[in-house]
């Protein structure tokens, strides 16, 4: 099977190939530990907790147990994976910020293998456009050890700017940037129906994690759902979605501590009255494992991704709440062809067929619309910046927000 990203197309949970003895013993052991906060919690916890659980659970869970993940040999395949000529596009857009900072910093958020820090550093480099500092916060211990590891092995020279942060300064200037971070946050689900609206729980039952909706717990929670389902035609037929409620936190965490620069977020997703439609009924849930994908998030708790897609009207709405003013959003498509994609690729050597033709694959991959260019997209925000952000200048989609 070819190396995937991750994208709604679902697989048979029967076609999965089954997981190494050592890997199912991992995943029995957090099973055991989410059953214990279960009953602990009276039985039942939120999907929010569970899917916390199921991905960042100490020693456990996916992204912080040692599980491949990343690349063709793991689950699924990220843009900085696919061709350098991504990180090399955004080190265009980093370097134009960084002119009107000189002091500025670059911090990243969720760094996975370490490969996008690699090569947007060495194009800073050559562009003679270094930040002061490249901060990296990771959640995930194991992925921290990996970034390092390849950070020393590609750009021994420029290790020394690099830092990880264990939370979020206390203040920044410069430039943060966050492939794939926002879908990897633990998500909440609801679901709308003629009860009402009703909070996701897991409960254990029959050997097994099973949803269960019921009146919700969280504080807010209806009101939050009303907000985004306001005019929106999804009827009360049993509507399953999800909803990110750390994306406020989050964001008011940067901003509280943002003087100066620009935000990056890419991902895939849509904006709200696209993520509510009524024909996405189920929700936008998905998990990854050995490039498939499927929508069973109790399915080998440990061992595959699990991942809701973003609804970008929210991450506009939480980030200008926090203080940021809104740059653009627009298709990753657009965003690599605005940020010089054209001209990297042209300035390459075309007496090296295989180097070339590895590129124009990577370029193929990253840009078409049946492959990454139009699922995926990119949203920018500015606080006290002149810079208007040149990924945006060939299409803002800012008005389907
Ligand atoms: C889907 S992976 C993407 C990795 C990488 N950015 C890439 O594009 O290949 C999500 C990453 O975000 C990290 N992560 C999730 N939530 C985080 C948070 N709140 N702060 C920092 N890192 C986080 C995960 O550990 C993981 O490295």
């Amino acid at each position: 099977m070819s190396a995937s990203f991750r994208l709604p197309g679902r697989a048979p949970v029967s076609d999965l190939p089954p997981p190494d003895p050592a890997a199912l013993e991992l995943s029995e052991q957090l099973q055991t530990r989410i059953r214990h906060e279960i009953e602990a919690a009276g039985g039942r916890i939120s999907f929010d907790h569970f899917m916390e659980l199921a991905l960042y659970a100490p020693g456990l869970g996916y992204y912080v147990a040692g599980s491949r993940k990343f690349g063709e040999a793991g689950d699924f395949v990220t843009a900085p994976e696919v061709s350098p000529l991504f990180a090399q596009c955004i080190a265009h857009q980093a370097a134009e910020l960084l002119g009107e900072l000189p002091q500025g910093d670059i911090l990243e958020f969720g760094a996975g293998s370490g490969v996008l820090a690699v090569d947007l550093l060495a194009e800073l480099e050559r562009l003679g456009q270094l930040p002061n500092r490249y901060l990296i916060l990771e959640l995930s211990p194991e992925l921290q050890q990996r970034q390092r590891q390849i950070l020393r092995e590609r750009v021994p020279q420029l290790l020394e700017r690099v830092s990880w942060l264990s939370q979020m300064p206390s203040r920044f200037e410069g430039f943060v940037l966050a492939n794939e971070l926002l879908d990897a946050m633990p998500a909440s689900r609801f679901r709308h129906s003629e009860a009402g609206i009703e909070e996701g729980f897991v409960v254990w039952q029959e050997e097994g994690f099973r949803d269960h909706f019921a009146r919700p717990e969280t504080v807010g929670f209806s009101e939050q759902v009303k907000r985004r389902l306001a005019g929106l035609p999804v009827g009360s037929g049993g509507y399953v979605s999800e909803l990110n409620l750390r994306l406020g936190p989050w964001f008011a965490a940067l901003g509280g501590a943002f003087e100066r620069g620009a935000v990056l977020l890419i991902d895939y997703g849509y904006p709200r009255s696209e993520y509510y439609h009524p024909q996405r009924s189920e929700g936008t849930l998905m998990c990854h494992y050995r490039h498939r994908a499927h929508a069973d998030p109790y399915r080998w708790p440990g061992l595959q991704d699990i991942t809701a897609q973003v609804d970008f009207t929210a991450v506009a709405e939480a980030a200008e709440q926090a203080g940021f003013a809104l740059a653009g959003y627009t298709t990753q498509a657009h965003f690599l062809m605005a940020s010089g994609l054209d001209e990297l690729l042209a300035g390459s050597d075309p007496d090296d067929i295989a180097a070339h033709m590895a590129r124009v694959q990577g370029v193929k991959k990253l840009t078409l619309p049946s492959e990454m260019g139009e699922r995926f997209k990119v949203i920018g925000f500015t606080k006290q910046m002149k810079n208007r952000m040149r990924g945006f200048g060939l299409l803002d989609l800012r008005g389907r927000l």
